[in-house]
């Protein structure tokens, strides 16, 4: 070979390798009734990645919980970092929450971000319009700050087809807000891309387009632009809703679907509209995307939701007028951690993120290179071990640990050992191993941020106590049906 033809074929292949694409480490192959997926790594060594968000321009978006923006060039999986936000106050639920891209980005080059603040222990939650400029986020601009909290400070941002930027914002854990139309929390804002108040919004001098939420991590439109949230309950009942203009959707005087009187009537005064899913016990919904592409045909027509206490991908299929979901499937369950958010790619393929990282770390959890953005796209061949989707197990009652894990595990763990500061352990607590009557009140009642369990029945009750009573080294007597009905 001359020297001038190896130095051009040296050439030729030096651009080919920089234009081929990476080889993303393959997890898992998923079968599918008709067909095969793949789950390959995009990203790893991130920090809890709440929002995901493609533009048109062939990039993925994430915004880290803490604070932290960057974009992934969707041919070389390279990382480019966008924006650290310097006033950011991120604990636990708090921090950068929300993220949307401009829908004409090629024109309009502006990312809105939501996240906390806390100045002097005044905490809200801002909502930033910035601008891309090459190389990075520049010349943020503040559209709107509203009240925030030590918790339940939603977020998520979406654009309609209208061309609306909607906002479902978190209650702030205060039972007036949501039912409250002067106050911005528990509610979906509508408003224009430079955050004006549009004139056909419900009432034309508010942001407010829907009330009555407690806390979403879901917002989504279809194809046929619907919206839709999901929505975390509090002991019980969680939610997606299917969303209509000024309509009231009952927290906190309902929880879930309207079946106690008090709800009904609530709901006939008000004209509350019930959740077209509800969950108890409750798996954690956050963040959901809907699914309209042909790539994957048997998810077509369907909302992808990720869950965080039920570590899965759930894919809710719609009815074809979108008014209701007719089949679930559960996928992943146990597998990849806690689940924060999903979004769609323009060839169909489908990214989620992990939240292994997050505040409520589960055993087992996190795992090497946490936390991960894995892409699910059409395989060509599968592992002899391909994960199925199954269908959600319909709930009846169960044993004393069985509940426990259901009802109590999310927050005081299944060792019974808590989280410090926050959750206290059981195991050795004199509330356990004391008094029946006082432990039995407790359960029914709640306690600050413990929720009241007065739905259980005097059975799942007694089964809960008595298992609690004696786990972890607890060694006091059980409790029967008949003392909790005793004590309620
Ligand atoms: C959302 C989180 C959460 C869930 C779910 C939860 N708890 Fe709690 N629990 C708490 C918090 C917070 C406290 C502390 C309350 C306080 O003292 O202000 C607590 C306190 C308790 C205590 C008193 C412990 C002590 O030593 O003071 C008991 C007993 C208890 N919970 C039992 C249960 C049982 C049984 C379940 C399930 C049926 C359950 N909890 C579910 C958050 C939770």
């Amino acid at each position: 070979m001359s020297r001038l033809a190896l130095i051009s074929y040296l050439i030729v292949w030096m651009v080919s390798c920089q234009e081929k694409r990476p080889d993303l480490q393959l997890l898992d192959t998923v079968r599918l009734t008709e067909m095969g997926l793949k789950v390959e790594v995009l990203a790893d060594s991130l920090v809890v990645p709440w929002d995901l968000e493609v533009d048109s321009q062939g990039f993925l978006w994430v915004a880290e919980q803490e604070g932290r923006v960057s974009r992934i060039n969707l041919q070389t999986a390279e990382k480019q970092h966008m924006l650290l936000i310097p006033d950011v106050w991120q604990q636990r639920t708090s921090g950068l929450l929300g993220m949307a891209i401009h829908p004409d980005f090629a024109k309009q080059p502006f990312v809105y971000l939501n996240y906390t603040v806390n100045r002097d222990s005044v905490i809200t939650s801002k909502l930033v319009k910035y601008e891309f400029e090459g190389e990075g986020l520049t010349s943020g601009q503040l559209l709107l700050e509203i009240e925030g909290g030590t918790s339940h400070n939603g977020s998520r941002l979406a654009f309609g087809p209208d061309g609306m930027l909607y906002w479902a914002t978190g209650d702030t854990h205060d039972f007036g807000y949501a039912q409250d139309p002067k106050k911005l929390n528990g509610k979906i804002l509508r408003m224009g891309a430079d955050g004006s108040i549009p004139a056909d919004n419900p009432d034309p001098s508010s942001y407010v387009w829907a009330l009555g939420f407690r806390n979403m991590q879901g917002l989504a439109f279809s194809d046929l632009g619907l919206l839709y949230t999901s929505e975390h309950g509090d002991a019980i009942e969680d939610e997606v809703n299917l969303i209509r203009a000024g309509a009231n959707y009952g927290w906190p005087a309902i929880e879930g679907k309207h079946n106690l009187l008090e709800e009904i009537s609530f709901a006939e005064y008000n004209r509350a509209i019930e959740p077209i899913r509800s969950w108890t016990p409750v798996i954690a919904p956050a963040g959901m995307a809907f699914y309209g592409k042909d790539e994957i045909p048997e998810w077509g027509n369907s909302l992808l939701l990720t869950t965080l206490k039920g570590k899965s991908l759930r894919i809710l299929h719609l009815a074809a007028n979108g008014l209701s979901i007719d089949k679930e499937e559960v996928l992943f369950e146990n597998h990849y951690g806690r689940l924060r958010d999903v979004c769609v790619g323009q060839q169909g393929e489908i990214y989620i993120s992990t939240s292994n990282r997050d505040w409520n770390p589960q055993p087992g959890f996190p795992l090497v290179g946490d936390d991960k953005i894995l892409k699910i796209s059409v395989a060509n061949e599968l592992n002899a071990s391909s994960l199925i989707p199954s269908v959600p197990l319909a709930y009846s009652a169960l044993d004393g640990k069985q509940l426990y894990i259901n009802y109590c595990a999310s927050c005081h763990k299944e060792d019974g050992k808590g989280l410090t500061g926050t959750y206290p352990a059981l195991a050795g607590s004199q509330v356990v191993n004391g008094e029946i009557d006082a432990l039995v009140k407790m359960l029914v009642r709640g306690k600050g941020q413990m929720p009241a369990f007065a739905f259980l029945s005097n059975q799942e009750s007694s089964q809960i106590l008595s298992y609690i009573r004696e786990s972890w080294g607890n060694q006091a007597p059980e409790v029967s049906s008949g003392e909790v009905e005793q004590n309620r």
